[in-house]
């Protein structure tokens, strides 16, 4: 089993719609038992997925070992994707990580949840924060997700400094062009600065997802889109199968 997280410090970067994007990667292009935790309290990849009916809000309760993660985890209509929703009860989830004080509470609720999935792919709230260095202690490769600007740069530079001052030896950064317009002269030029990270090229087909309720694999898998998300989701099973 392998958790990937997809995070940033930023808000609207395109981390929901990589997230659900890679998790059906995982589950139809290489059959992994897979599961996507929505650990935002926005709970968009949950709504993308289906996930409308109002709930107990008990998404937190899963930290407090009140509720066991399975008992949350529902289908999606994906085969091998399953989804273990986010609520709004997840807004205090800082505060409560805090308090509690075990650093490793999610890596080991993730390691439970390894008896049942092959990857676990977790949608991250956004923010340098209690959850995100939970987060960053319980996944294999954290992708992060970068609008080429220089200010999307200075965020994942920051995040960069925080994981080798706070964490030390840590998961790799991933780092991924999102919402590329090659027609923009400052995209084409970030792009050229880093012509090894992988993009994702900005496209209606992909906003498209919150119509469909699906990822875009699911409607549109010839789209220039899927076929990013495809070969992005390739390069990190190759990473992850990678002996070390
Ligand atoms: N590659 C893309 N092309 C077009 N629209 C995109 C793309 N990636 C994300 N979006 C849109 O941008 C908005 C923010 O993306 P989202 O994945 O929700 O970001 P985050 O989870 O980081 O807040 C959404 O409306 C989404 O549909
Ligand atoms: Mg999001």
């Amino acid at each position: 089993m392998a958790a990937i997280a997809v995070y940033s410090l930023k808000g609207g970067v395109g981390k929901t719609t990589l997230t659900v994007n890679l998790a059906w990667a995982s589950a139809v292009q290489s059959s992994r038992r897979t599961l996507l935790w929505d650990l935002d309290p926005q709970a968009a990849s949950s709504w993308i997925l289906g996930d409308d009916k109002p709930g107990k809000d008990d998404a937190q309760a899963v930290f407090a070992k009140d509720i066991a993660p399975e008992r949350l985890v529902r289908a999606t209509g994906i085969d091998r994707l399953s989804l273990l929703p986010a609520d709004v009860s997840l807004r205090s989830l800082d505060r409560f990580f805090f308090d509690l004080g075990k650093r490793k509470r999610l890596a080991r609720l993730i390691e439970m949840l390894g008896r049942d999935y092959d990857r676990i792919l977790l949608d991250c709230p956004p923010g340098l924060t209690e959850t995100s260095d939970q987060v960053m202690r319980a996944a294999e490769v954290i992708v992060v997700p970068v609008i080429p600007s220089p200010l999307a740069r200075r965020a994942l530079d920051e995040v960069a400094t925080h994981l080798s001052r706070e964490h030390g030896k840590h998961a790799p950064i991933l780092p991924v062009f999102t919402m590329v317009d090659r027609r923009r002269a400052l995209h084409r030029a970030a792009l050229d600065e880093q012509p090894d990270w992988p993009v994702i090229p900005m496209a209606s087909t992909i906003e498209a997802m919150a119509v469909h309720h699906a990822p875009v694999g699911a409607f549109a898998p010839n789209s220039p889109g899927a076929q990013a998300f495809g070969a992005l989701w390739t390069g990190i099973e190759r990473r992850l199968t990678k002996p070390r």
